[in-house]
C-alpha cells in the first residue's frame, strides 16, 4: 500500500501521515526532513543556500542519520529548506531517495506513507491513495506557534505568519514541482477538524476505495 500526502505547512499533513502509518502498519517518511537537512548542512558548512553545486552534492550523499538532527524541526530549517527546494538537481537527488524508500520499505513494513509537497504529483504518481491537506493560514500559524512553543523554540505569531505566507508563495509558485494537489488527490481541509477526525475521514476513504476495487477487505486499521 502506498499513500501520498501533500499539503501546506502546519496543515496537519505530517500528523495525518504518522497516524495513517500507525493505523495501517506502514513505514512513514516525512520528506520535508530531507530538504531541511540539505539546507541546514549547507549552512553548517558556511555555504550559501544559492550554492547549487554543493547543495546537490549534499543531497546526493544524504543518509537516514542526517534526518535525526533535532534542529531540523525549527522554522530556521524550514526557511532554508524552501530555498534549496527550488534547485532542480537537489530535487532530482532527493527523488531517488524517496522512490527508493517507497520501493523498499524498511522491515517489517510492506507499504509506505510519504508526506511532502510533490509526492502525489511527481514522486509517486501511481500511489494507491492521494490526499492533499490544507487549512486556513491563520489557523496554521496558530498551530505552528503552539508547536514551536511546546518545543521551547522561538514562537512569535507575526513572524510565523509572515514566514509561512512567504514559504506558501515560494512553494506554490516555483517552476519545478510546485506544491499543488494532484488531479486525483482528495482534498481535506483540517481547519475545524482535530487529528482523530482527520484520521477517521482518510481511513474511511481508503477502506471504501479498497472495497470498490475488490482489494483485501480484511484490513482493520487501528483508529
Ligand atoms: O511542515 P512544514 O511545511 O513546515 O515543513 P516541511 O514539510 O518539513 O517542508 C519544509 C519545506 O521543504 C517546504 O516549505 C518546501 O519548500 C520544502 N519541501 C519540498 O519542496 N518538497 C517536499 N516534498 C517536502 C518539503
Amino acid at each position: 500500500m502506498i499513500i501520498a500526502i501533500d499539503g501546506s505547512a502546519a496543515s496537519g499533513k505530517g500528523t495525518l501521515a504518522r497516524n495513517l502509518a500507525h493505523a495501517f502498519h506502514l513505514a512513514h517518511l516525512d520528506t520535508g526532513l530531507l530538504y531541511r537537512a540539505v539546507g541546514l548542512k549547507l549552512l553548517s558548512q558556511d555555504k550559501s543556500l544559492h550554492d547549487e553545486e554543493t547543495a546537490i552534492e549534499v543531497a546526493q550523499s544524504l543518509t537516514f542519520q542526517d534526518l535525526r538532527d533535532p534542529d531540523l524541526r525549527g522554522d530556521f530549517a524550514a526557511q532554508a529548506a524552501s530555498q534549496i527546494a527550488i534547485i532542480p538537481g537537489v530535487r532530482a537527488a532527493l527523488l531517488d531517495f524517496q522512490r527508493n524508500f517507497a520501493k523498499h520499505p524498511p522491515q517489517p513494513y510492506q507499504g509506505v506513507v510519504l508526506d511532502g509537497r510533490d509526492i502525489g504529483t511527481i514522486i509517486l504518481p501511481d500511489a494507491d491513495f492521494k490526499f492533499f491537506v490544507t487549512a486556513q493560514l491563520e489557523i496554521r500559524s496558530n498551530r505552528r506557534v503552539q508547536e514551536l512553543a511546546s518545543r521551547d523554540l522561538p514562537a512569535d505569531y507575526e513572524t510565523v505568519y509572515a514566514d509561512m505566507l512567504a514559504r506558501d508563495q515560494r512553494d506554490q509558485e516555483r517552476a519545478i514541482a510546485p506544491a499543488l494537489p494532484a488531479k486525483d488527490a482528495i482534498i481535506i481541509d483540517t481547519s475545524y477538524l482535530n487529528p482523530q477526525e482527520v484520521l477517521e475521514i482518510a481511513s474511511q476513504i481508503i477502506l471504501e476505495k479498497m472495497k470498490l476495487s475488490g482489494q483485501n477487505n480484511s484490513i482493520k486499521p487501528i483508529l
